[in-house]
This record gives C-alpha cells, sequence and structure tokens, in this order.
C-alpha cells in the first residue's frame, strides 16, 4: 500500500524535505494550508508566539483526502516553540489514524523534532509514531539515512 505525505510548511524549508524523500516514495502528497499565511519568519513569530501562548488554533484548510487505504503517514512541520504548530495538532486529533504508522518529519533552527513528539502522540492517539526525522540548521543532515530507514519499513508493512 503507498503511503501519503502531509505537511505544513511556512517557508518553503519543511516542503523541501518532502520533495526530497518523496522522489523515492512518489507518493501523494497533501498540505494543511492556513487561511492567511504567516509570511516571512518575523511576521510568521509575531503572530504565531501569541497563538501559542494562549491556546489559539489559527483557522486552516485541511487538505482533501482520503485516509482510509493508507497505513504510513509522513507528517512534516516546522518545529515552533518546541512543538508542531497548534493548527496541524488541531488537523491531526481530527483524523483516525487508528492502526497506521506516523513518521514524522521537522525543520527547525536548532531544535530537535523529539521535543514535539508527546503532543504528535496526543494527536495521533494509537497510532505508531516511527523514525522521527530532524533538519535543523545547526545539525550533520543525515537525511540519506532516514530515506534508507523508511524504504526499508514501507517495504516490510507492504
Ligand atoms: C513561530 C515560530 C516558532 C519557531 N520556533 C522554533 C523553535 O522552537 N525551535 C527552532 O529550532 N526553530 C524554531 N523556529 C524556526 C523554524 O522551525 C524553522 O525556520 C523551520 O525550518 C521553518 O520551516 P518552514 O520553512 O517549512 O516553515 C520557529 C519559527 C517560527 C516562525
Amino acid at each position: 500500500m503507498k503511503p501519503i505525505i502531509i505537511l505544513y510548511s511556512n517557508g518553503g524549508t519543511t516542503r523541501k524535505v518532502a520533495e526530497r524523500i518523496n522522489e523515492t516514495l512518489e507518493c501523494e502528497v497533501a498540505e494543511i494550508k492556513p487561511k492567511v499565511p504567516y509570511g516571512p519568519y518575523l511576521k510568521a513569530l509575531k503572530r504565531a508566539v501569541p497563538e501559542i501562548d494562549n491556546g489559539i488554533v489559527a483557522e486552516y484548510d485541511a487538505p482533501d483526502i482520503d485516509l482510509s487505504d493508507i497505513d504510513t503517514v509522513l507528517i512534516g512541520y516546522p518545529i515552533w516553540h518546541n512543538d508542531a504548530p497548534p493548527f496541524v495538532l488541531d488537523y491531526l486529533k481530527k483524523q483516525d489514524f487508528t492502526g497506521k504508522t506516523i513518521i514524522p518529519f521537522s525543520t527547525a533552527g536548532g531544535s530537535n523534532i523529539k521535543g514535539s513528539l508527546k503532543k504528535l502522540q496526543d494527536a495521533v492517539g494509537s497510532a505508531k509514531i516511527k523514525l522521527p526525522y530532524s533538519s535543523s540548521m545547526f545539525k550533520k543532515d543525515n537525511f540519506d539515512k532516514w530515506k534508507e530507514e523508511v524504504s526499508k519499513l514501507l517495504m516490510l508493512t507492504e
């Protein structure tokens, strides 16, 4: 069965990681899009920080996809204050991931994806999180190793 990639990217960095992994997976890619884009970095910070601090979930367009036949979902997001953006978590909470495998990947300035996994697990319920991947400006890129592991996992779960 084919996997799917679901992502949010404000500045394009996370989308680039999705495109790179999809050169191998060749699967459907769907994006979560805030109704009002966050814009350049400082503008995004100015808006997102009070939203995060006050538990505000920005309005967004959810991708129009059918997950019923999908068994592995790659989820990509930028790290915002050590977590996935609130509206990404909100979208995930509203899906049924029962029995599915989740492979999360993130991009960040320096943070690791690990800090975001607790809230991610809460959002995806009983789904199994495997092979989380972080790409940050200050860390050696281990993309090729991750790509290999993802390919192996997908072959095993076919
Ligand atoms: C609101 C906001 C919060 C952020 N919080 C963090 C953070 O906690 N740790 C970090 O390393 N980078 C943080 N960043 C940087 C982004 O994670 C990083 O630039 C990311 O690669 C952007 O991905 P994108 O281009 O796909 O949107 C933050 C950026 C924004 C706009």
